[in-house]
């Protein structure tokens, strides 16, 4: 058996995509391991929700850096201290530039697919509130490798659902969550058996 992937989760919210992977991880249905998680703000409940899993939390709050270059840089400080196979995006609303090394292991999750309504400013319920303007008839969510811009990489899992004609955008939100809680862990779980390849901006699998 192949050894437990290590993964440190970066989040700036409520932290429910990464309670799930605890929980997945619990279950073993995800072959991985937590060294740390970060935060990009203080005082919000991915905190608690790490340290009651007994994973570290580390605190950069966004605020304090001028620019996103500096601000990733303090990330990449701890990095290097403290290395991963791969970096968990959970919510993670400010742009990071990971260091080169991590390319092709850092991974996002978008509640939409992607490339449509995803970028600068499209997080939470802004994402589907677009979804339900735009009148498109499926929205979804998408897991992909992330590429230090907002919600672009090669797709590794992507699903679509229905808009119905009596979505709002918190229905819609909540039967995404549903999928997202599917989607990430089965992703992860992918890396983690080395049953991915990339070709150009194509992610390919390999068979069992
Ligand atoms: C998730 O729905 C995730 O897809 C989205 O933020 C939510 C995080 O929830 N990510 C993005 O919008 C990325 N552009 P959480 O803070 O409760 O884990």
């Amino acid at each position: 058996m192949m050894g437990k992937l290590k993964l440190a989760v970066f989040f700036s919210g409520g932290g429910s995509t990464l309670q799930n992977l605890i929980e997945h991880i619990h279950s073993g249905s995800l072959n991985a391991e937590i060294l740390w998680t970060l935060s990009s703000r203080t005082g919000i409940a991915g905190i608690e929700r790490a340290e009651e899993a007994g994973v570290p939390a580390i605190i950069v709050p966004r605020k304090d850096f001028d620019s996103h270059q500096s601000f990733s840089e303090k990330i990449n400080d701890h990095l290097a201290d403290h290395p991963v196979d791969l970096i968990v995006l959970a919510g993670f609303m400010s742009l990071y530039h990971y260091p080169p090394e991590y390319n092709r292991r850092v991974v996002n999750i978008h509640p939409a697919l992607i490339p449509a309504f995803c970028g600068l400013g499209m997080y939470g319920h802004h994402v589907h509130d677009a979804v339900i303007e735009s009148g498109v008839k499926v929205t979804g969510s998408t897991v992909h490798f992330a590429d230090n811009e907002y919600d672009r990489g090669p797709i590794i899992l992507q699903e679509a659902i229905p808009v119905l004609d009596d979505d709002t955008p918190e229905t819609v939100a909540e039967r995404v969550q549903e999928l997202e809680r599917k989607l990430y862990p089965a992703a992860i779980q992918l890396i983690s058996e080395d049953r991915l390849w990339i070709d150009g901006n194509r992610v390919k699998f390999k068979s069992p």
